[in-house]
């Protein structure tokens, strides 16, 4: 199998440049198998190997995918403006591996957001080709009625889309719905609701194709790694 030198497998695991990686494993904080190991050019075949810096454990992952519980007031964008981005609640050896999130929720919508330094599966995921299901569960100002519901199934109509857009939407509770989207235009649901006479005062995604947050049990701002087939099950 093939090998790779420790400085190059800290470095492709986010731990900074070639030279860092080798100060490291100079300084004796990286442990393989209880070992501590010196030489920057030890060789290791990089598939799950484990490994510790400074005593944390980690195994060798050759791309992340990774499923964050988002809390609220966190930016999905590069460059957050006037909220933290939500890369500040991962570790940041993941910044270093330039994880970026599949899509985008708004600063205020809670719930599952999918990442990853896997360019091919971003475009795959964020591609309207691939009908990956987004299900969302949407708290109204006013009460859910059915002619609310009858709109989303029929298509609402938004300003700067050709055609009216459907959804698939059930009640669960009087002011709350579960709404399943396969596109991801930008403030989707909010605008939907709006569209259909309501206002969307909270917004949560429960779930994107296979993945579903509840299964997880992550609690607000927790992350995991997760299988990157998941979303199209
Ligand atoms: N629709 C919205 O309006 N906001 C989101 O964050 C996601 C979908």
């Amino acid at each position: 199998m093939k090998t790779m030198t420790l400085d190059k497998i800290l470095q492709s695991q986010g731990f900074g440049t070639r030279k860092g990686c080798r100060q490291l494993i100079d300084d004796g904080a990286v442990r393989i198998g209880g070992e501590t190991v010196t030489q920057y050019d030890s060789a290791f075949v990089p598939a799950g190997l484990e490994f510790s810096v400074f005593d944390e454990p980690w195994i060798y992952h050759e791309k992340i995918y990774l499923a964050l519980n988002k809390p609220p007031g966190y930016e999905c964008s590069r460059k957050p403006s006037g909220h933290p981005g939500v890369l500040t609640l991962l570790p940041e050896q993941f910044t270093w591996r330039e994880v970026q999130p599949v899509g985008r929720l708004d600063h205020d919508t809670t719930g599952l957001l999918l990442l990853s330094d896997d360019g091919a599966f971003i475009h795959a995921q964020s591609s309207p080709k691939r009908h990956v299901p987004k299900v969302y569960v949407a708290t109204t100002h006013d009460p859910v009625t059915p002619a609310l519901l009858a709109q989303l199934h029929e298509g609402v109509q938004l300003h700067d889309e050709p055609a009216p857009l459907t959804a698939l939407a059930r009640q669960l509770d009087t002011h709350r719905l579960e709404i399943v989207l396969e596109q991801g235009k930008y403030h989707q649901v909010k605008r939907m609701l709006a569209a259909a006479g309501n206002h969307c005062v909270a917004l949560c995604r429960i779930a994107v194709g296979g993945v579903k947050l509840a299964e997880l049990e992550l609690t607000e701002g927790e992350w995991c790694y997760i299988d990157p087939l998941l979303p199209y099950r």
